[in-house]
């Protein structure tokens, strides 16, 4: 066990972002509640999500994260919640072709609903409202009432995440994520794209190579990889006192997890190193990322990632930075070079969304696709010259057909950011500026496999 560390040694600690709840005793009720609610997932897979990111961070495999920006109550239903794992199972499959290497496929999933906010309060409509904090804590709608910290909502979270994973769990081993199926997880809406005939022909490739593989006598029903995927979750690990309720000891190796989710990672606001959140992640095994914007210099990311991995133990450090196209050039080297002294053992993964927000003319909060690619392409020029591993990406995205993000080789105009923005929190991808991010980022693995 980490030394001096306890479930609740963080309650010692500045929390940043937590909510003000307006009665602690039915908080408490509810937590105890929790407490006694099964874990979501299991010690063993959350250590074979370890194993994997080892090979991530060796450069033997390449991580996609990715789902929405903040999970909704509302959008539980099954059509979208198989719409998000199409899109990720495509865009995976599309990066495995290309990059020619494994991918671990991670969701923003089956419990991302908390969000930091920048402001504790917004004017809406002339009145002065608590900011919306995820479906979690309380509602989007711009009431007084609506906007009270309700923690009933903790335990709707808890069982809509484990209604979400069950279905994920269905899907990916049940027969839908089987490689013969890769035609049939086309979205209905992208039909008619080029980038959609782009996928049509890989697929193709694909059936016939294990259709080339049968004709030799190879007999894929001994082959699980070809027929099952495993698709492993994470969110932003925010709210401490509903992390601690579902933070369990393992009974084979009596260490402490966290089983709310496989990986979970510590927001760019939530960083801090003598912060609540630094605290109680140092106790868990769980992989654990952290974000890493332009204000984390060299010797704070040397601190935190001593913090949280004094044993340097491969697998356990995601380091997801977002800096923003503009940004990513005068920071990411400092940092990469900071962690090559130290010899530390990280994975690399590049969030291109949160550094490239900006306010439309027509007022929404929106990303440019050029921007996007723009810091992806950095991100890997920088990891070839410092000869470090690019290991992986960090996407917000729907495979709903919405307009959030501008631009795109079908290009989405600053005037249709109206006719389908449903975020309830940041700007996603939709599925089709997603494919184009995967043939992308596929072109770019080939390159640096190729040393290009
Ligand atoms: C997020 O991932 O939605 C988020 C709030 O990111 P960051 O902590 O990097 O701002
Ligand atoms: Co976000």
């Amino acid at each position: 066990m980490a030394p001096n560390w306890n479930l609740y040694s963080w309650r010692d600690k500045e929390a940043a972002q937590q909510p003000p709840w307006p009665d602690e005793s039915v908080h408490q009720e509810v937590l105890d509640e929790l407490k006694q609610q099964p874990p979501l997932v299991f010690a063993g897979e959350v250590r074979q999500l370890k194993d994997h990111l080892a090979a991530v961070a060796r450069g033997d495999a390449f991580l996609l994260q990715a789902g929405d920006c903040a999970e909704e109550f509302r959008q539980s239903h099954a059509k979208i919640i198989k719409e998000k794992l199409k899109i990720i199972l495509q865009m995976a499959v599309v990066l495995t072709y290309g990059g020619l290497k494994p991918v671990v496929k991670l969701g923003r999933i089956a419990g991302q609903y908390a969000k930091p906010r920048s402001k504790p309060s917004e004017v809406v409509n002339g009145e002065e409202l608590l900011t919306f904090r995820g479906d979690c804590v309380n509602s989007l709608e711009p009431t007084p009432a609506a906007r009270t910290p309700d923690p009933q909502r903790l335990l709707r979270a808890y069982h809509q995440s484990a209604s979400t994973l069950n279905l994920l769990r269905a899907f990916t081993h049940g027969g839908f994520a089987d490689l013969s199926r890769v035609h049939n997880w086309n979205l209905d809406y992208v039909k008619n794209s080029p980038l959609v005939h782009k996928f049509d022909s890989m697929a193709e490739a694909i059936y016939q190579s294990l259709e080339f593989m049968r004709a030799c006598g190879l007999d894929s029903s001994r082959f699980p990889q070809l027929h099952q995927v495993d698709l492993y979750t994470s969110h932003e690990g925010l709210l401490l006192d509903y992390e601690s309720a579902l933070t369990r000891v393992d009974s084979l190796t009596q260490q402490w997890y966290n089983c709310s989710a496989h990986m979970l990672w510590i927001g760019d606001r939530t960083r801090q190193i003598d912060g609540a959140h630094v605290e109680y992640f140092r106790g868990v095994r769980n992989p654990i990322g952290v974000k890493v914007g332009p204000t984390c210099d060299p010797d704070s990311l040397r601190s935190l990632i001593t913090a949280l991995n004094p044993e340097n133990e491969p697998g356990r450090i995601v380091l997801i930075t977002r800096f923003g196209a503009e940004k990513i050039a005068g920071f990411l080297p400092g940092l990469v070079r900071r962690t090559k002294e130290m010899g530390a053992d990280v994975v690399w993964s590049c969030d291109p969304m949160h550094g490239n927000t900006f306010l439309s003319t027509s007022g929404f909060k929106t990303r440019h696709f050029d921007k996007i690619l723009s810091e992806v392409n950095q991100f890997f020029q920088i990891h070839r010259a410092e000869g470090t591993v690019p290991g992986g990406i960090h996407l917000e995205l729907t495979g709903d057909h919405v307009t959030e993000c501008v631009g795109g080789t079908d290009e989405v105009r600053d005037e249709e950011l109206p006719y389908r923005y449903s975020t309830a929190c940041d700007p996603r991808l939709n599925a089709k500026q997603s494919l184009e991010i995967a043939f992308h980022v596929s072109e770019l693995l080939r390159s640096h496999r190729n040393g290009l």
